[in-house]
């Protein structure tokens, strides 16, 4: 996507053909700075401190940061070291696991020669991919808020959408984005709720900067605010991204999706989840019961940070000292509070058989466990 005119990525190889270009997003969105990964320990530090963030993005960085460490030493050990390090960086995007793995399998079989240059490959396709993906999952969406348009003879779509599945949690284009940034591109008259989403204000920090510069109209609201909205009609239809879809279509996202699912039950609105199929985690089914939730640093309930009055940013405590705090990064939202799943196959129900229908050598391929170097 654009920023002030100029073609933009998450992430990118540097034209050093060396190391890997990346929007640094705990700066974002009073400080737009890149950074530069050479290492396997940037890489890795970089997903876990959330420089990079978005279950989509983690992928590809991930994938990157196997080439970082093939770079360095292309030996068996290297590859499972690297494969370890990375994949405990985050536990609930599944999209990290499946990029390890592609690259496990793209290059376990390769002579060490040949690895460095085969990762690099792989990982440029896995970004690729990825960008394909948001692409259709856009065109696949794109009719669903046409629809509320025409009906509302044109006046403006109301979508409501948590933490931030834009582009900047994918290489471009976003998933629950995607359908956005396409009906505005074609003129339709949209404009967005963007939750807040505490603690770590992805929605007002990340989806408010980027819809913003692509000139998209939007609201920022506090987290509670999306249930009174939608109780009083002004609420067409909420779009949101996630981490994790089981087998049985249970959705688990950002922390905080769940209540905005209870929601817009209770009130009848359309509550739509856009997913690329590598997030779909066939090997689970129970979603409550079977994905980890990530419990981050009680700092970031704790504190927030923000920009003063003469520009310095700073962070401040918000709670008394020495209250316990709980950080939960995700929630479940049951399969039944999804009115449809938005892939690039199209929009499918939130159902067991539609996913495996829509996606039949993923769901077949859910008994195989994780590859293992071949030495
Ligand atoms: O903790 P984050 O910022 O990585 O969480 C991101 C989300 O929950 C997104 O909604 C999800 O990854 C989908 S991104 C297209």
């Amino acid at each position: 996507m654009k920023i002030d005119g100029k073609d933009w990525r998450t992430v990118w190889l540097e034209s050093d053909g060396q190391s890997v270009g990346i929007i640094d997003q705990t700066q974002l969105p009073h400080r737009f700075v890149t950074a530069r990964l050479t290492t396997l320990e940037q890489a890795a530090r970089a997903i876990k401190t959330m420089q990079v963030r978005g279950a989509p993005l983690i992928g590809a960085a991930a994938a990157y940061g196997m080439w970082l460490a093939l770079r360095e030493d292309a030996s068996d050990e290297s590859i499972e070291r690297a494969y370890a390090a990375l994949l405990a960086t985050r536990p609930t995007a599944i999209n990290l696991k499946r990029a390890l793995d592609e690259m496990l399998a793209a290059v376990r079989n390769r002579s060490r020669g040949e690895r460095v240059a085969v990762a690099l490959t792989r990982a440029g396709e896995i970004a690729e991919e990825d960008v394909a993906i948001n692409q259709a999952i856009g065109r696949h969406g794109l009719p669903l808020i046409e629809a509320i348009a025409a009906k509302k003879k044109g006046e403006r779509v109301n979508v409501l959408t948590h933490c931030n599945a834009g582009w900047l949690a994918t290489v471009d284009w976003g998933t629950a984005t995607a359908p956005i940034y396409m009906a505005h591109d074609k003129g339709v008259a949209v404009h967005v709720f963007a939750d807040e989403t505490r603690p770590r204000n992805q929605g007002a920090a990340l989806t408010a900067w980027e819809l913003s510069h692509h000139g998209v109209p939007h609201t920022v609201i506090a987290d509670n605010t999306g249930g009174h909205l939608m109780q009083h009609g002004l609420v067409d239809l909420v779009i949101v991204g996630t981490d994790r879809v089981t087998a049985r279509g249970d959705v688990c996202n950002k922390i905080g999706t769940y209540l905005k699912a209870l929601a817009a039950h209770d009130n009848k609105v359309p509550f739509y989840v856009a997913l690329p199929s590598p997030t779909i985690d066939f090997t689970v089914s129970d979603g409550l019961a079977e994905i980890p939730i990530e419990q981050r640093s009680g700092d970031e309930v704790a504190c927030i940070s923000g920009k003063t009055h003469d520009g310095r940013i700073e962070t401040v405590q918000l709670v008394p000292d020495g209250s316990p705090v709980a950080n939960y990064a995700f929630d479940v939202t049951p399969a039944r509070l999804v009115t449809g799943l938005i892939t690039e196959r199209g929009v499918l129900k939130a159902e067991r058989a539609a996913l495996a229908a829509a996606f039949p050598k993923r769901a077949g391929n859910k008994l195989q466990s994780r590859l293992t170097v071949s030495s």
